[in-house]
């Protein structure tokens, strides 16, 4: 009864700390503008003014996809004007204010799936620790351009900077080199991650549990018999 008791109060300690944290972002400067919808960390929707619509990122195992109020893309619209005129005026204001600038304090390039050679995966390059945002993201393979990639709406981190999240389809085939270079306003050059697909980044799931199987087999036949021995030799000196 009294570990019945100790599990339900943990279950209510758990779900007393659940706080769920909706946030709306709207940014803008003379010639690009955001508005996006988070929920705990994630972005779930966002105005995409080339494609004049509310576009929802949703993973293909949310089960009802949903879609926020109608006219969230005209509220946007209309934001963006006033954003747009606050600044001015909060500019004329305060004698155009020097405008903070911080440099993303993280580049992190990886796969997004295990790595199968031939098999199609995205590469994630992940920004985050700027200020202002945006950040532009280039990608080579091997030394070359490469296009096609997509880029997230930035997402404000706790502490006022922002993250992004650049993807890129690719295939993964033996020695073949990827980058990923991050512009920032506060980055005199580019900052560079690069992905080698090399052997090691192939995960061999055949490979690793047949040898731990067979030496741990090995081990333990190995002590059956020297526990054999030692039985049968303390037998005899009995
Ligand atoms: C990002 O790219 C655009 C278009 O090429 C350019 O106007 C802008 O200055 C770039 N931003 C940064 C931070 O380099």
């Amino acid at each position: 009864m009294k570990e019945l008791l100790l599990f339900l109060s943990c279950v209510l300690c758990v779900s007393a700390d659940v706080l769920h944290e909706d946030i709306q972002i709207v940014g803008c400067s003379d010639s690009d503008g955001e508005e996006m919808y988070g929920l705990d960390g994630e972005e779930k929707a966002y105005a995409d003014f080339n494609k004049k619509e509310e576009i929802y990122p949703q993973p293909p195992f949310v089960v009802n996809p949903f879609h926020y109020q109608e006219g969230a893309y005209e509220n946007a619209v209309a934001n963006q004007q006033i954003c747009r005129e606050n600044m001015k005026r909060v500019g004329k204001g305060m004698k155009d204010y020097p405008l903070e600038q911080v440099a993303p304090s993280g580049v992190m390039i990886y796969t997004r799936d295990e790595v199968e050679f031939g098999e199609k995966n995205t590469l994630i390059c992940h920004v985050t620790g700027f200020y202002p945002a945006p950040v532009n993201v280039s990608w080579t393979k091997n030394g070359q351009k490469v296009t096609g990639s997509s880029i997230n709406t930035p997402y404000p981190n706790k502490d006022g900077t922002f993250t992004q999240i650049s993807r890129l389809q690719f295939t993964p085939q033996l020695g073949d080199i990827y980058s990923c270079a991050v512009q920032h306003l506060a980055l005199t050059q580019p900052a560079t991650k690069f992905y080698e697909v090399d052997s090691s980044a192939q995960s061999d799931p055949g490979v690793g549990p047949a040898a731990f199987c067979g030496v741990g087999l090995t081990v333990g036949l190995l002590g059956v018999a020297a526990g054999t021995f030692f039985l049968i030799k303390g037998n005899e000196c009995s």
